[in-house]
């Protein structure tokens, strides 16, 4: 299917909901939750929604029932509908890279037909899975053995950005699945310690690199590659035992073979999924291989339930439409910089790192699909913690400071390491902070608690800080498939709103330009020329008289 065609819409600003919209912040924007909460004995349940496992509480965000039924309106006006629609049918969405965006497709299951250019990709899909569990037995029961014989115990992912992120925060999330008779790293960083560390204490007749690139052209991926080689080759000696040590993941079969993986090594995919979008793809062998082929259909079987809780229900219902519209609400109308997720679950600590990719490379963007800019504000600053630790480090700022900063609260109602009164403590945690943050303290009640009047405006939480809380049962791979559909689609949803491309990147491409010119300059025997600006050349000096010394 071809890109859509576009006439230039209607200016972001010039809609009709957004113009209400900006005159119904006017009404509302110094409400009070203390005030909505107390008009209305039922808000806490009634702004809220319960779908396919996942329960959302939005009611302590500063919104009204007009709010809510304007931002519907909106996405109505900027067509929402019609934009899953294009999305789930295989329609070139991506506009500036002329591709579908098909990560939904990665998690449909087998009976299900969607067809791209002439080809149906659900069963091009189903193999590659097919492959990848086949793959992952084999190395879990030990029948894949390493050149020497000796079994698979480590295993190395050797990616960036999509190709790691994705892949170390499921491995994280779902640890406690994982086989815990072997290691799994990750290599991302082109800084050796990265990799030095990652194999220090490991034996290559034991390892297995999983080279981890869409593109496999990342200088990063293929640096470590080639030292990943080259370690293995020291002890293992022969070139053949590449083959039972290193396979790739990759849509670019030529440079896989270039580097000298065999190709039958190789776990492919398709230039629509998007590197940030593609931990369900064959990018998550990783993830397979910890914790096995049941467990990640049983994550696909997630994703995709809330795929389909996207495309079908009204958005008023709609987790993904609902915490998108409120997104853009904080970032446009009350001037959010910044958004923060909070996981109560430890397993969750590199959600927020995962998030950052998701939203700030799919939606840092200044120009509209058709190239004009924007005009408002687009994707927010993403950053957040495990919860309790940020509660003893920036939570303060959150409170008390001049900022807005709109907060997600996840928690789950079961503990996955049930340890006395660990977890109750935990949710009381998180139940706390998002009533203090909406209803803060007054200075009457702080006064009245027989607070010194110097101490009184110190004391004083004004409140009406915004979150939402997402609960759910227990994290299984179920749940974290739900949770990271849940976000792109808000992604998307935003997206939609701005009008906007969320799937191409141009904005990494200029370092890398520049980074490529610098690498001679700083290793060439000769003084290079002088052609940067004052300060990079001031650094470069600095850095090729001083890079010699070595620890
Ligand atoms: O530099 C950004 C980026 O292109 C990301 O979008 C992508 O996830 C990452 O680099 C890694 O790319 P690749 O998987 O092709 O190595």
């Amino acid at each position: 299917m071809s890109a859509v065609p576009r006439a230039a819409p209607t200016p972001l600003a010039e809609r009709p909901a957004w113009r209400a919209l900006l005159e119904h912040y006017q009404k509302i924007r110094t409400l009070h939750l203390r005030d909505l909460f107390a008009a209305d004995a039922g808000r806490g349940e009634r702004l809220s929604v319960e779908a396919v496992g996942l329960y959302l509480d939005y009611s302590k965000n500063r919104v009204t029932d007009e709010t809510m039924a304007l931002l519907v309106r909106l996405a109505n006006e900027c067509g929402l509908a019609e934009r899953i629609t294009a999305m789930f049918s295989g329609a070139k969405i991506n506009v500036t890279e002329e591709r579908a965006v098909l990560h939904v497709a990665l998690r449909m299951p087998a009976d299900a037909r969607l067809v791209v250019d002439g080809a149906d990709v659900v069963p091009e899909v189903q193999a590659v899975l097919a492959r990848m569990a086949a793959f992952c037995d084999e190395v879990r029961s030990g029948a894949w053995r390493g050149h020497t014989g000796r079994v698979i115990r480590n295993v190395i992912n050797v990616g960036i950005g999509g190709s790691d992120l994705g892949p170390v925060m499921a491995y994280e999330a779902l640890r406690h699945y994982s086989r815990r008779d072997m290691i799994f790293r990750f290599v991302s960083n082109v800084d050796g310690t990265d990799f030095a560390e990652a194999t220090r204490d490991l034996d290559p007749e034991e390892t297995l690199f999983i080279v981890c690139s869409k593109t496999f052209t990342t200088l990063e991926t293929l640096t470590n590659a080639h030292s990943a080689r080259e370690w293995a080759l020291r002890k293992l000696g022969d070139a053949r035992a590449i083959r039972r040590h290193f396979v790739a993941v990759s849509t670019n079969a030529d440079e896989v073979a270039k580097f000298g993986i065999d190709p039958q090594n190789m776990f492919g995919f398709w230039d629509w999924v998007g590197g940030r979008y593609s931990m369900d793809s064959a990018v998550g062998l990783s993830t397979m291989l910890a914790i096995g082929p049941e467990n990640f259909r049983a994550m696909l079987a997630g994703f995709h339930a809330m795929d389909e809780h996207f495309r079908s229900t009204s958005f008023e219902r709609n987790l993904p439409a609902l915490m998108g519209l409120l997104a853009v609400w904080y970032n446009d109308f009350f001037g959010a910089q910044t958004a923060a997720v909070f996981p109560y679950e430890q397993y969750l600590k590199r959600f927020p790192a995962y998030l950052q990719q998701l939203t700030m490379e799919s939606n840092g963007k200044h120009v509209t699909l058709e190239g004009a800019p924007v005009g408002v504000n687009t994707g927010p600053i993403y950053w957040g913690e495990p919860g309790t630790n940020g509660q003893h480090s920036f939570y303060q700022l959150i409170h008390q400071g001049t900022r807005l900063i709109p907060c997600d609260f996840i928690g789950f109602c079961q503990s996955l390491n049930p340890l006395g009164q660990h977890h109750d403590l935990l949710l009381a945690n998180l139940f706390a902070q998002t009533e203090a943050l909406a209803f803060g303290k007054t200075a009457a009640e702080v006064a009245a608690a027989g607070t010194s009047a110097r101490l009184v405006p110190h004391r004083t939480f004004e409140g009406n800080r915004p979150t939402n809380t997402l609960i759910a049962e227990r994290l299984t791979p179920h749940t974290l498939g739900l949770l990271v559909a849940l976000y792109e689609h808000s992604v998307f949803t935003q997206g939609v709103i701005w009008n906007i491309d969320s799937f191409d990147q141009w904005g990494v491409e200029l370092g890398k330009v520049l980074a490529n010119r610098i690498v001679p300059e700083l290793t060439s025997a000769a003084d290079p020329k002088p052609v940067h600006d004052s300060s990079t050349n001031a650094l470069i000096r600095r850095y090729r008289r001083l890079r010699r010394g070595s620890p």
